[in-house]
């Protein structure tokens, strides 16, 4: 089975090839029309993109909504995290606002919520969180959004921005790597339960 994948975000895009394609989920793109993000929650935003896909395309599709909560910021950018700033400015913004807090203030996580939704209404959602700090300075070229700023506590990427981690360490203990796995892992149940 193919899955429309609802973002136009490349990067978002070639985490979900890398981290879905080996686990046996095919993925694809589509020209669509962009949602309004109306929701207030990461999953309700996931189902907004899936929804809007699926009926554009007729196919079932997946939704990721995502982003960065600064602790020192109460949850700042979260759900806002892709118009927290213009373009280019945004991890600026989040740097600005941390100024001269030491490392033990500037604590961060991603999250990440998956939808996909199927053409007879049936949905499967999945979370991942990943912990860190945020940088004094961008850090590393891989990645995209706030890698550069995002200092991974966790496994194979620690001490590392998200920029600096390889994508292989980045998806064993991202967000998206997390909520993806978890994905995979409930979509292969449903489709047994259906054979
Ligand atoms: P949205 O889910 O399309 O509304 O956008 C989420 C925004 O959060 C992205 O545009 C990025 O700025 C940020 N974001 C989400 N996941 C990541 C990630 O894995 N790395 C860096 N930034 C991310």
């Amino acid at each position: 089975m193919k899955f429309i994948v609802a973002t136009h975000n490349q990067g978002k895009l070639r985490e979900f090839r890398r981290i879905l394609t080996p686990l046996g989920v095919e993925v694809e793109t589509a020209e669509l029309t962009e949602p309004e993000e109306t929701g207030t929650t990461f999953a309700e935003n996931a189902y907004i993109k899936a929804k809007a896909a699926l009926d554009e395309t007729g196919l079932p599709a997946i939704g990721d909504d995502s982003g960065l909560c600064v602790d020192a910021l109460n949850g700042e950018p979260g759900v806002y995290s892709a118009r927290y700033a213009e373009v280019g400015k945004r991890r600026l913004k989040v740097l600005g606002k941390l100024e001269g807090l030491p490392e033990e203030a500037r604590g961060a996580h991603f999250t990440c919520s998956i939808c996909c939704v199927f053409p007879n209404g049936d949905t499967i959602t999945a979370e991942g969180m990943t912990f860190g700090h945020i940088a004094h300075e961008s850090r590393g070229e891989n990645g995209f959004g706030y890698d550069p700023i995002f200092i991974s506590d966790e496994g194979a990427a620690k001490g590392k921005s998200f920029a600096e981690a390889t994508g292989e360490e980045k998806d064993s203990v991202s967000h998206r790597g997390r909520a993806l796995r978890s994905f995979a892992e409930k979509l292969e149940s449903y489709l047994k339960a259906k054979e």
